[in-house]
């Protein structure tokens, strides 16, 4: 492979690591785990392309030597393999996480995407300085097609390899969720981590004051204690919780529905979505047509939530990653935004 087909490749391949990476962090639902299967082939076919990059940064070192721009390529190269062998070691072995001040504890696969997001910078100034003038026949020609054919095909080998040996070894990377999360604690009440979107903090609810407020496009708004809710019909879910920071953990979740309280409120007929706001303001938006399989949740597996878990009460949302699972609920909007209308990932 030439040096310049070489560095498109890494290129593309790695834009779709970004793309693919990102978007599997709003995948919940199995028919979603295609994207999941892209990032792994595309990342290992990544691996594959080393072989041949690593000559073109030799043969860069020999002709300029140590300059700004080869330091700053060799830094690159170094948070390059660190992302690629974060994301392998801990779909086989496992990789250990860590602890950062501010951000509080990673797992491993929180440290891969961290690594992911530090190569963004020295990814972009790099190619942005080697950019070279793009050809048709870089990407539509018969090579290149047999060029791209040839690393799915090596990425998806290393993959279902690497998932054999896995499974035959019984490595810790058998218990992960085709969304690469690993179990922890299902069944145990609050036996799992209390991980929190980055800019939430944990809060410690008096439930003796605590208060639900329903209002916006309903014809009654509605103020509920804990009582009120208690009194209310309840139900239990099976469902996983799937944090994106790379646990899941499966309870049986107890509370009640969202659609039981609406009923109370009435929303009115242009309603079309629902804003669940938490008592530190971290909020997210769902269609109203999903009341139905939303809770308001108050116990786990038999158990009354844990503060961090987001007692009082803390949004139930099967099918949805972890950080639409809105913690320590006190406010419920019905508006007229529909649901797309927020950020795929919290900003706030
Ligand atoms: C924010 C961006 C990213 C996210 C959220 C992300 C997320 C993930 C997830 C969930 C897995 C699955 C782990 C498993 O199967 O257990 C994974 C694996 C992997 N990722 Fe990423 N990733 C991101 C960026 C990247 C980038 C930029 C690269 C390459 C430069 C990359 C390379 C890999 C590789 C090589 C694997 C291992 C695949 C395997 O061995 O099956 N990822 N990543």
């Amino acid at each position: 492979m030439t040096s310049r087909a070489t560095n498109l490749a890494i290129f593309a391949i790695v834009v779709v690591e970004f793309a693919s990476g990102v978007l599997s962090l709003l995948v919940g639902q199995p028919d979603g785990a295609w994207l999941f299967w892209i990032h792994r082939i595309g990342g290992l076919a990544l691996a594959v392309l080393i072989l041949w990059k690593w000559r073109i940064v030799l043969r860069a070192y020999q002709r300029h030597g140590l300059t700004p721009l080869t330091a700053l390529a060799a830094l690159l190269t170094i948070v390059f393999v660190g992302t690629l062998a974060s994301g392998i070691l801990w779909a086989t072995v496992g990789f250990p996480g860590l602890r950062l001040p501010g951000i509080g504890g990673l797992t491993g696969l929180g440290v891969h995407i961290l690594l992911a997001l530090l190569l963004i910078p020295f990814f972009v100034i790099h190619a942005a300085h080697r950019w070279p003038r793009l050809l048709r026949p870089d990407f539509a020609s018969r090579r290149a097609a047999l060029r791209y054919a040839g690393l799915s095909v090596a990425g998806l080998a290393l993959w279902q390899g690497h998932e054999r040996i896995t499974r035959a070894a019984e490595l810790p990377g058998i218990n992960r969720r085709f969304t690469g999360s690993r179990e922890e604690g299902s069944f145990s009440g609050n036996g799992y981590p209390t991980t929190n979107w980055f800019t939430d903090a944990r809060q410690r609810i008096d439930p003796a004051t605590w208060q639900l407020r329903i209002h916006g496009l309903v014809d009654h708004e509605l103020e509920l204690a804990l009582p009120d809710l208690a009194a209310m019909p309840a139900t239990t879910t099976r469902a996983i919780l799937d944090c994106t920071g790379g646990w899941f953990t499966e309870q049986d979740w107890r509370g009640v529905p969202l659609a039981t309280v609406l009923a109370q409120a009435h929303p009115a007929n242009d309603a079309r979505s629902i804003l669940v706001t938490s008592a530190t303001g971290y909020r997210r938006r769902f269609p109203l047509s999903e009341a139905g399989k939303l809770l308001l949740g108050t116990h786990s597996s038999g158990v009354a939530l844990s503060a961090g878990h987001g007692a009082p009460v803390r949004l139930i949302a099967p099918g949805y990653r972890g950080f639409e699972w809105v913690k320590w609920v006190v406010e419920i909007e019905i508006s007229a935004a529909p649901a797309w209308l927020q950020s795929p990932l919290p900003l706030q």
